[in-house]
């Protein structure tokens, strides 16, 4: 049996229970997510063939730095970086080192800072000059797999509208949906209760509350769904080696619907692709 509690009174651990918090928490998130979105603003003009992955994540971390941020994935769970960075067959969690960036990757940045104890958590995909028009295609349909995803985000439906709204579209267009990984209730924690699955049906999940505030985070693979992890403990990349896309918002239930918290100020929600 699922719990709902008031953010204000709960312990600060995920013990399961679903936080519904009030206008003061969306207020911080309001915040957290804007400079989450602005970072990766910024980084459009930043990634550009011969760029390396770790000199994106200096940036992530100095940028965050001088705003009073800090990234949430500094020393989480012994990971290193400030932000993960998941090219081309890479799914997700992909380590910034020192190599360059080529011509025709594709690369997912992804950022979560931690505001005033807020944590705002979000990525896009960026193409690294001119990519083939495979890739792109892999773009268009994950971004629209997140907008279908959030747009089934209402209060009185469960969490599984958002994983069926996603996985028809991608199965639509020949794509497949990652399974291994999920969103996450955020918010004063990183990653909280609820799961958010890619896939599912309408009737699975959780019901949706006002108040609830969480992630919604589909992988998209051009070939299978199957991942392996690499031996560096977090590098999850296709078992077929097939390209990989991810878009990733902060969201909040409403009255009537949904607040994206980390919508791009400038509308570069998916660099690259047409607006
Ligand atoms: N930001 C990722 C997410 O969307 C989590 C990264 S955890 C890390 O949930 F340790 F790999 F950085
Ligand atoms: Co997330
Ligand atoms: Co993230």
């Amino acid at each position: 049996m699922v719990t709902y509690l008031d953010a204000d009174t709960a312990p600060l651990r995920n013990t399961g229970q679903i936080r519904l918090y009030g206008p003061e928490a969306f207020e911080g998130m309001r915040r957290a997510c804007r400079l989450t979105a602005q970072c990766l603003d910024e980084l459009v003009s930043i990634v550009k063939p011969g760029v390396t992955t770790n000199e994106i994540d200096r940036f992530v971390f100095e940028f965050g730095m001088d705003h009073g941020a800090i990234p949430a994935t500094l020393n989480y769970r012994g990971y290193t970086k400030s932000t993960c960075t998941s090219i081309n067959h890479v799914v997700c969690h992909g380590v910034p080192d020192d190599k360059p960036l080529r011509e025709g990757d594709i690369v997912n940045i992804d950022v979560t800072y931690v505001l005033d104890g807020w944590h705002g958590d979000s990525s896009r995909m960026y193409p690294v000059g001119r990519i083939k028009r495979a890739a792109e295609r892999l773009l268009e349909v994950t971004h629209e797999c997140l907008m279908r995803g959030v747009a089934a985000v209402k209060p009185g439906a469960r969490t599984g509208a958002i994983g069926a709204a996603i996985q028809a579209h991608a199965e639509s267009q020949r794509c497949s949906v990652v399974r291994d990984f999920c969103g996450h209730g955020v918010g004063l924690l990183f990653h909280d209760a609820p799961n958010i699955l890619h896939y599912g049906s309408p009737n699975e999940g959780v019901e949706m509350r006002p108040g609830m505030i969480f992630t919604i985070e589909p992988m998209i693979n051009l070939g299978r769904p199957h991942v392996k992890v690499l031996s560096d403990g977090w590098t999850a990349v296709t078992r077929d080696r097939s390209l990989s896309a991810q878009y990733e918002h902060s969201v909040g239930v409403t009255e009537d619907g949904c607040e994206i918290f980390t919508l791009s100020p400038a509308g570069l929600d998916r660099p690259g692709l047409s607006s």
